[in-house]
């Protein structure tokens, strides 16, 4: 399914999206993080399993530093996002300067939408490239409504979050994320706040960008979504990577039984 993105890998230096190494982060006496170390190619999709509570979404956000971590580090690109070298070895918290400019590759879509309320489709897909990047207006508008055409919502350019449904507002919550070219998505649940029946049209853009070699960490608990579009399946459990490999690997053949049991009972749900 990923054959462009397989070629273009082979030819070309397989470069790092993503290099998490030895990364705790605990809440109080929690430790939700436990020394978890991975990467991610650049032209990959890995989605992240694991049961709620496991550290999914803290590992998320420790990636864009929405959290700080308590030791190891987190390259993004080669470069650490919103942390820099102090001495050997060591790196300290940046500035909100240099982690403003290491986020603008990364674009993030949460579970909830997060729109602005008082502001229609365009003007939330247009909002940070203006403010953000600087971009011209007029450039900027033709810019998000092409992103709006992408997801589908070309017509619905005009309409305010509260005249959209929960799917288009996720679609448009995924443009707003993609006017901004990042390299890298990360992406919390992106369907788990809709009704079932807007769950496939949020999937199918996902999928197209998969397909497009967007780069993107998805944490999810569709795990039909996960086999199809993951070229990588994260499991975690208790703050540490307990299964990775390909879906079916890990999907059909995890190793250990609180997986299995996992994966189980999510085929049932
Ligand atoms: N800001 C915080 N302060 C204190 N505890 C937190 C904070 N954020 C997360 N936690 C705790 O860390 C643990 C892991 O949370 P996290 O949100 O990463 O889990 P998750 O795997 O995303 O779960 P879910 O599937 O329910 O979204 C939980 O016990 C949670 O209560
Ligand atoms: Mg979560």
């Amino acid at each position: 399914m990923h054959a462009r993105r397989q070629q273009e890998n082979k030819h070309d230096q397989i470069a790092h999206a993503i290099t998490v190494d030895r990364v705790s982060k605990s809440f109080g006496e929690r430790r939700v993080l436990d020394e978890i170390s991975f990467v991610q190619n650049e032209g990959e999709v890995v989605c992240l399993l694991g049961a709620s509570g496991s550290g999914k979404s803290t590992l998320l956000r420790c990636i864009n530093r929405l959290e700080v971590i308590d030791s190891g580090r987190i390259e993004v690109f080669g470069d650490l996002l919103g942390y820099e070298p102090e001495g050997v070895g060591s790196i300290r918290i940046s500035g909100d300067g240099k982690l403003a400019i290491d986020r603008q590759s990364v674009g993030m879509v949460f579970q909830k939408f997060n729109l602005f309320p008082h502001k229609t489709a365009l003007e939330n897909v247009m909002e940070a490239p203006v403010c953000v990047l600087k971009k011209r207006k007029e450039d900027a508008r033709k810019d998000a409504i092409a992103e709006l055409k992408k997801v589908g919502l070309e017509d619905f350019a005009g309409h305010y979050p509260d005249q959209l449904s929960g799917g288009q507002q996720q679609r448009v919550a995924i443009a707003r994320a993609m006017a901004m070219g990042p390299r890298l998505m990360l992406l919390d649940e992106p369907t788990s706040a809709l009704d079932p029946e807007l769950v496939g049209e949020v999937l199918a853009v996902i999928r197209q960008l998969a397909e497009e070699g967007m780069t993107m960490l998805i944490v999810t608990h569709q795990i039909e979504f996960a086999r199809e579009v993951a070229d990588t399946v994260i499991y975690l459990d208790g703050g540490k990577i307990a299964e990775q490999g390909p879906a079916d690997q890990v999907i059909d053949n995890a190793k250990s039984d609180r997986a299995r049991r996992f994966f189980a009972a999510a085929r049932q749900s």
